[in-house]
């Protein structure tokens, strides 16, 4: 299950995004916004970000105008790597060597059919599992305040 969530600026995109999803036959949960009315995009993030630290959702995908706003806040809940994206490499590389839960990509920043290659690769792209990778993650997740 995908968790997704959106503020105005990037609902478009994420309706674009939910075609793909279902061409990919991968199951999602949209956390809103619903409509093209301007709303604040933390509003959605955390809900989205939450499912996916608790587990409730594999992987989740945040939309705003720039991909900035929901990325900032997918990445203060504990247990959240959210990458900002724009490009395939950075997608790939972001799965294999940090093990990203989380993409944010910007409406107003990428065009539909870079936005579908770039989460069809994060998707369909594995942590590797090296070992250097993990270490560096848990200085990551060392940083981490235990309430947060
Ligand atoms: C909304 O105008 C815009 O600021 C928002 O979608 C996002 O780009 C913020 O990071």
């Amino acid at each position: 299950m995908i968790a997704l969530a959106s503020d105005h600026g990037g609902f478009a995109l994420k309706n674009e995004i939910k075609v793909l999803l279902n061409v990919m036959s991968v199951a999602y949960r949209d956390f809103g916004t619903d409509t093209a009315e301007p709303c604040d995009y933390a509003v959605f993030a955390v809900p989205a970000a939450q499912a996916v630290a608790r587990g409730e959702c594999e992987l989740g995908i945040l939309f705003c105008g720039t991909g900035a706003g929901m990325n900032c806040t997918a990445n203060k809940i504990k247990g959240i790597r959210c990458v900002l994206c724009s490009d395939c490499f950075t997608a790939a590389m972001s799965r294999a060597h940090n093990d990203t839960n989380m993409l944010a990509l910007g409406g107003r920043v990428v065009g539909v059919e870079l936005a579908k290659m770039i989460v069809k690769t994060w998707l369909e792209t594995e942590f590797s599992g090296d070992e250097r990778h993990k270490r560096r993650i848990a200085q990551i997740s060392a940083l981490e305040r235990p309430d947060g």
